[in-house]
C-alpha cells in the first residue's frame, strides 16, 4: 500500500499535472526537455543493457514480502496447470518491465520518464513473486523471455514516440488488460492453490493502482485499433508462455 501511494502521490506527478493544458484540464501543454547530449545517450544505452541482463538472467528481488497462505498439496496435473498460469504471469511481468523501459527511453519529459522508471521498479515485485512461486511449483520461467522482452521494449519505444500523453495512455490500457487477464486466472487456477491465488490477487490490485496513477499523470485515451492490437499481441504471448 505504501509503495502504491508513492506513485499516486509522487511530487513528480504533481509537476506533470501542473504542466498540462486546458484540453487536459489545466491550461497549458506538457513541456518537453531538450534532446540529450551524445554522452548521456551512451550512458542510457549502457544502463538499458544492464537492466535488461539483470531482468532476464538475475534472480528478481522484491521490496515487499506479501503475507501468503501456506503451500497445500496439489496433484501433479494441478501443479502443472498452476505453473503454466504463473509462467504466463511471469512472462507478462517481463514484458511490463520492457514496455516501461522502452517507453522511458523515448519519453520526452523527464517527469514522465521518472514515472515510468518508478512503475517498472514497483512491478519488479510481481516479477519476484511469480518467479519464486514457479520455483515452489517445481517449474521455471518461459524460455522465450528474451523474445518477450525485446518485442515489448520495441513496442514501448514506439508507443512513447507518439508523445507522452499517448504513452501514458498506453500504460493505462496495458494495466487494464493485465487486470482483466489476472481476473481470468483467478477463475482458472486450481481452487486448492491458495498461495498462487493470493499472489494474483495482490498483483491485480497493484495493476489497478498503476492504471489510476497513469490516468492521474495525464494519460490520453488511445485510438481504437491500438487496444485491439495490444490484446492480439498479448494473446500470442500468453498462449505460448503457458507451455514454453
Ligand atoms: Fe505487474
Ligand atoms: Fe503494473
Amino acid at each position: 500500500m505504501k509503495r502504491r501511494e508513492s506513485l499516486l502521490k509522487d511530487p513528480a506527478l504533481c509537476k506533470i499535472n501542473a504542466l498540462q493544458g486546458p484540453g487536459d484540464g489545466c491550461g497549458r501543454r506538457m513541456t518537453y526537455n531538450a534532446p540529450m547530449p551524445a554522452s548521456d545517450v551512451l550512458d542510457s544505452v549502457l544502463k538499458a543493457a544492464d537492466e535488461t541482463l539483470r531482468t532476464l538472467f538475475a534472480p528478481a528481488r522484491s521490496a515487499r514480502s506479501p503475507d501468503l497462505p501456506p503451500d497445500t498439496p496439489l496433484s501433479e496435473a494441478e501443479k502443472r496447470h498452476a505453473a503454466g498460469l504463473m509462467r504466463v504471469n511471469h512472462a507478462g511481468e517481463i514484458a511490463a518491465q520492457a514496455l516501461y523501459r522502452g517507453q522511458a527511453a523515448m519519453s520526452r519529459s523527464s517527469m514522465t520518464r521518472e514515472f515510468l522508471q518508478r512503475a517498472a521498479s514497483e512491478d519488479g515485485d510481481h516479477l519476484a513473486w511469480c518467479e519464486s512461486r514457479l520455483r515452489e511449483l517445481g517449474s521455471a520461467p518461459s524460455r522465450l523471455n528474451p523474445l518477450w522482452y525485446l518485442g515489448s521494449y520495441l513496442i514501448g519505444a514506439a508507443a512513447a514516440a507518439l508523445g507522452d500523453e499517448l504513452s501514458l495512455g498506453f500504460v493505462t490500457e496495458t494495466e487494464r488488460q493485465v487486470e482483466g487477464h489476472l481476473a481470468s486466472h483467478l477463475e482458472r487456477l486450481p481452487a486448492g492453490d491458495q498461495r498462487s491465488r493470493r499472489i494474483v490477487e495482490l498483483m491485480k490490485s497493484d495493476e489497478a493502482a498503476h492504471a489510476q496513477a497513469a490516468r492521474a499523470a495525464g494519460a490520453a485515451e488511445l485510438p481504437g485499433p491500438i487496444p485491439f492490437l495490444m490484446r492480439h499481441a498479448a494473446r500470442i504471448m500468453t498462449s505460448t508462455a503457458y507451455w514454453l
